[in-house]
């Protein structure tokens, strides 16, 4: 099938291109490079040993999609060109809804004059809040959201639910991502955090490489066994590959369909853990203190990914520690390449 993935040069898209190639799909790349580098065509050039298409554009401008749409023959859309950042969608909330919500519509507009019925949407863990029972299913209610980037990906969910509603014939699937880590093996590609980095693990890499001095670990002294939050780390490629299951659950489907499926390993992990075994699979020491609590951030959240299993015949391969070692390797080949 020839796939358009917004925001394909992104760190999950990225990846995602590289597994739809290996599935033998044809994406088609379609970035701004607002929150992403040119550099990554070239990863993903060395990675499959071919150019995949690009257009630069945002897809935010109906005029742009509208071209994609008249001269490509497209089969189905990932979309993940969306802003992320939970602070600066505090600060600036209007440039997340604009971007997030507006490109969903217009992306989805576009694919129902051309007949494009197939989309796998971006969605986050983040909407289920501070759940009050651990692992979250996919029935888990909802909560509201702590941020407006947050918001955007609950509005977005219920965009595609209302659409379908409306009896329209879409095939739509959110994918509830847990928190995405690590690199591809070959350290072609990885996560670009532009700035200082927010997420934990490009910071921690980061420290290790001596571009930052020291990692402040956000709180010890939340109820949890080590007083660290817990998150569901998953690996990029397991999460990559969960987007080509999702598409080719999609294709055995031809009446419309909304579905949701939470994307993690199944797997707490604190803080602090993911801190020890950074430094024991990478045989070296991270320098960190412990600092206050984050405001906003949830104290302890993984997914029970039992549906993804079933249903879309998907599983992780990867473990933490493939994760640790697979960023340190990218992190230690951006310091090569400067
Ligand atoms: C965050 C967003 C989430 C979004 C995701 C995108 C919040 C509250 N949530 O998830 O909505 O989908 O990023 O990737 O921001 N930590 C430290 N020190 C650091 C950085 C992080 O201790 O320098 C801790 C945090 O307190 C948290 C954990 O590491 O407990 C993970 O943080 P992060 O990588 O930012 O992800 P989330 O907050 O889970």
């Amino acid at each position: 099938m020839n796939i358009l993935v917004t925001g394909g040069a992104g760190f999950i898209g990225s990846h995602t291109v590289v597994e739809l190639c290996h599935a033998g799909h044809t994406p088609i790349i379609l970035d701004d490079f607002s929150n992403s580098e040119r550099s990554v065509l070239d990863g993903l050039k060395n990675i499959l040993g071919f150019e995949v298409k690009f257009i630069e554009g945002n897809c935010n401008d109906s005029s742009v999609l509208e071209k994609v749409f008249s001269s490509n023959k497209i089969d189905g859309v990932i979309h993940f060109a969306a802003a992320k950042a939970v602070g600066e969608s505090v600060q600036n909330p209007l440039k997340y809804y604009e971007l997030n919500v507006g490109s969903l519509i217009t992306l989805i507009k576009t694919m129902e004059k051309h007949m494009v019925e197939k989309l796998v949407f971006s969605s986050s863990c983040t909407v289920y809040g501070e759940p009050d029972v651990i692992p979250v299913t996919e029935q888990t209610p909802r909560k509201p959201a702590n941020s407006p980037y947050g918001n955007t990906k609950t509005i977005g969910e219920d965009i595609l639910r209302d659409v379908v509603l409306a009896g329209n014939q879409f095939q739509f699937i959110a994918l509830r991502y847990f928190n995405p880590v690590g690199a591809h093996e070959s350290a072609e590609i990885g996560e670009l955090p532009s700035g200082v980095p927010s997420n934990l693990v490009p910071y921690i890499t980061q420290t290790a490489i001596g571009k930052r001095k020291s990692l402040t670990i956000f709180g010890d002294d939340y109820d949890t066994e080590d007083g660290t939050n817990i998150r569901d780390f998953i690996h990029v490629v397991d999460l990559a590959k969960a987007h080509v299951a999702a598409f080719d659950h999609l294709n055995d489907i031809s009446e419309p369909l909304y579905d949701i499926f939470n994307i993690g390993t199944g797997l707490g992990n604190s803080v602090m853990e993911l801190v020890n075994t950074f430094e024991k699979v990478n045989n070296l020491k991270l320098n960190y203190s412990i600092g206050p609590r984050r405001p906003g951030d949830t104290v302890k959240i993984y997914g029970d990914v039992s549906k993804a299993n079933k249903i879309l015949n998907w599983h992780t391969e990867k473990t933490l520690e493939d994760s640790l070692r697979d960023a340190w390797r990218w992190e230690q080949k951006l310091a090569s390449k400067k």
